[in-house]
């Protein structure tokens, strides 16, 4: 195990409301999930990332908090979520939080209090303006279901800025108090034991708003000053931020040009998102290439965070407009399949027609790109959407565990769960549980955990570092190799359907006992990798050298 946790992690991200309910409430909860606990570890999961999990009216399912110190009662008490880190920790699972503090729910007492009087000793934890600001229609993230960066709040005889819905207020981090509180808030939960937190809308967060000028400038010094306060905490503690900006603009987010990465451990790495969705609609690996040879370098410590689906809809945002059709003709052809003009609120199987060696691809291919792969609950299993419901509650519908009623998730009534279960067709819970799969050993979640587990065994992917190999290739084979402490992988993707055959020989005076550790099927040996056959969307995972170190 290399010195940092984070870079030879396996994240897994999840929504306590809909893991597993443990009394019948129709709501999942912290005692349903430790109940699940010994499944996440079977799957190779090494650290959770929990959702919002904070006291609030649910408006941005949990992304609008009322009590930054407490936990949503529908999911159990302070007491059961210190069982879970417990438990968890016993598991040799680490647990991770949302920090969501760009704002908090307009039902916040915090903002009770600032809306009902000027003089409030919390009138200035928020952002307001006297007269309505010239950018008010300006700045929005949820277009189309939000018209307006800036309300009137009549109470309080002001406009308040609101980077997200207008139910969710942005708090003013100018104010040394705010600073403070967040802090504060940070101590609480690593106090009780979590691993760090996944911060959300960092660029926001920083943003240092004034009313008429769209393009505020950010205090990038804020993010050092947590991160002190952080570590000094908790040294083994992480922040993972949610920053969607154009990659040039990324290293500041790791830390101040010193060299160090002093600020943010982990960033999410949006751009390799969307172009992977790119190379997989073009069946041309030409889009990730481009990515790994745009990426920053990183300052010492700092780590991307890969991954193919969220809680939210895939963001497409970054791709030209002739990138963005291709995507959304492949994999979102229907209007109710897209969201905000920019994104897709689907999960990955049905995206890739439910077709096995797509999806193993697509996913064996994220998991050996560089930096820490996140995965969404549910997605080991191949679920799908349910794209009746409204916005990105299509792919936030109940973990499917059995073939029992309500997937196994909850014995309530099916009204009462917090969101229907999928019970119809091809993702139905009949067809698609753990449960069945479990009994398989062929099944998807079965390659899963044989993948997770193979990646353990290649830790120069988390913590070494990875390039494109530039040999010729046939058509829609991506090869990459990782290098690190612990040797050398090497990596064969194949984009496209047809059957190919690789020569890396230029790579044999390097090789020693070179095997394959993980493949779509049995291949003949590597040999002198002068020969590498390769099938339409197949892959090929190769140890080529084990390092000095082992
Ligand atoms: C980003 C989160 O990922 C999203 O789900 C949420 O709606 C916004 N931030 C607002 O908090």
């Amino acid at each position: 195990m290399g010195d940092r946790w984070y870079q030879e992690a396996v994240v897994y991200c999840l929504d306590v409301d809909t893991y597993a309910d443990s009394d019948g409430d129709g709501v999942g909860d912290f005692q349903g999930l430790i109940g699940r606990l010994d499944y996440l570890a079977r799957l190779g999961v090494t650290c959770l990332w929990l959702n919002p999990i904070h006291p609030s009216p649910n408006k941005d399912d949990g992304y609008d908090a009322t009590d930054f110190y407490n936990v949503d009662p529908r999911l159990g008490t302070l007491g059961d979520f210190a069982e879970l880190l417990h438990q968890a920790q016993n598991h040799g699972i680490r647990v991770i939080i949302d920090l969501v503090v760009n704002h908090t729910s307009d039902q916040h007492p915090w903002f009770q209090s600032a809306r009902s009087s000027p003089d409030s000793p919390y009138r200035d934890w928020y952002v307001w303006s006297d007269h309505e600001p010239a950018d008010r229609h300006q700045g929005m993230v949820f277009p189309g279901e939000q018209h307006e960066t800036w309300t009137y709040d009549r109470t309080a005889k002001a406009w308040f800025y609101h980077r997200f819905y207008k139910f969710q207020p942005d708090l003013n981090i100018e104010n040394p108090k705010v600073r403070a509180e967040i802090k504060k808030i940070t101590s609480f939960w690593l106090q009780l034991g979590v691993s760090g937190f996944r911060m959300d809308a960092v660029p926001f967060i920083i943003e240092k708003t004034e009313p008429g000028n769209p393009n505020a400038p950010k205090d990038f010094d804020y993010l050092t000053d947590l991160r002190q306060h952080v570590q000094w905490r908790r040294g083994d503690a992480v922040l993972l931020a949610e920053a969607n900006v154009e990659p040039d603009q990324l290293p500041v987010y790791f830390g101040d040009g010193s060299g160090s990465g002093n600020r943010i451990h982990m960033l999410f790495d949006f751009m390799l998102n969307g172009r992977l969705m790119l190379a997989f609609a073009r069946e041309d690996p030409e889009a990730i290439i481009d990515a790994l040879r745009d990426t920053p370098k990183l300052p010492t410590g700092g780590q991307w965070a890969t991954f193919l689906r969220n809680h939210d809809e895939i963001d497409l945002s970054r791709l030209t407009a002739d990138q963005r059709n291709d995507v959304l003709a492949t994999f979102g052809p229907d209007e109710n399949m897209q969201l905000y003009g920019r994104g897709i609120r689907r999960r990955l199987a049905p995206m890739l027609g439910n077709d096995r060696r797509h999806i193993e691809l697509a996913y064996a291919l994220q998991f050996s790109l560089r930096g820490t792969p996140v995965l969404r609950y549910g997605e080991e299993i191949g679920m799908g959407e349910d794209l009746s419901l409204k916005g990105r509650d299509a792919i936030r519908t109940p973990m499917q565990w059995s073939y029992k009623d309500n997937a196994g998730f909850s014995t309530a009534e099916p009204e009462k769960l917090v969101r229907p279960v999928i019970d119809k067709g091809e993702y139905g819970y009949q067809q698609v549980n753990v449960t069945a799969q479990r009994k398989d050993p062929r099944s998807l979640l079965g390659w899963f955990e044989r993948m997770i587990r193979t990646l353990r065994e290649a830790p120069e992917v988390g913590s070494g570092s990875t390039t494109h190999i530039d040999v010729p290739v046939p058509a829609g084979v991506l090869a990459h190799r990782a290098d690190g402490r612990t040797g050398t992988m090497v990596f064969l993707h194949n984009l496209g359907t047809e059957d190919v055959e690789v020569d890396l020989s230029t790579l044999a005076p390097e090789a020693d006992l070179p095997i394959d550790v993980l493949s779509d099927r049995n291949y003949e040996d590597v040999g002198k990798l002068d020969r590498l056959k390769l099938a339409g969307h197949g892959y090929r995972w190769i140890r080529l050298c084990r390092g000095g170190a082992l």
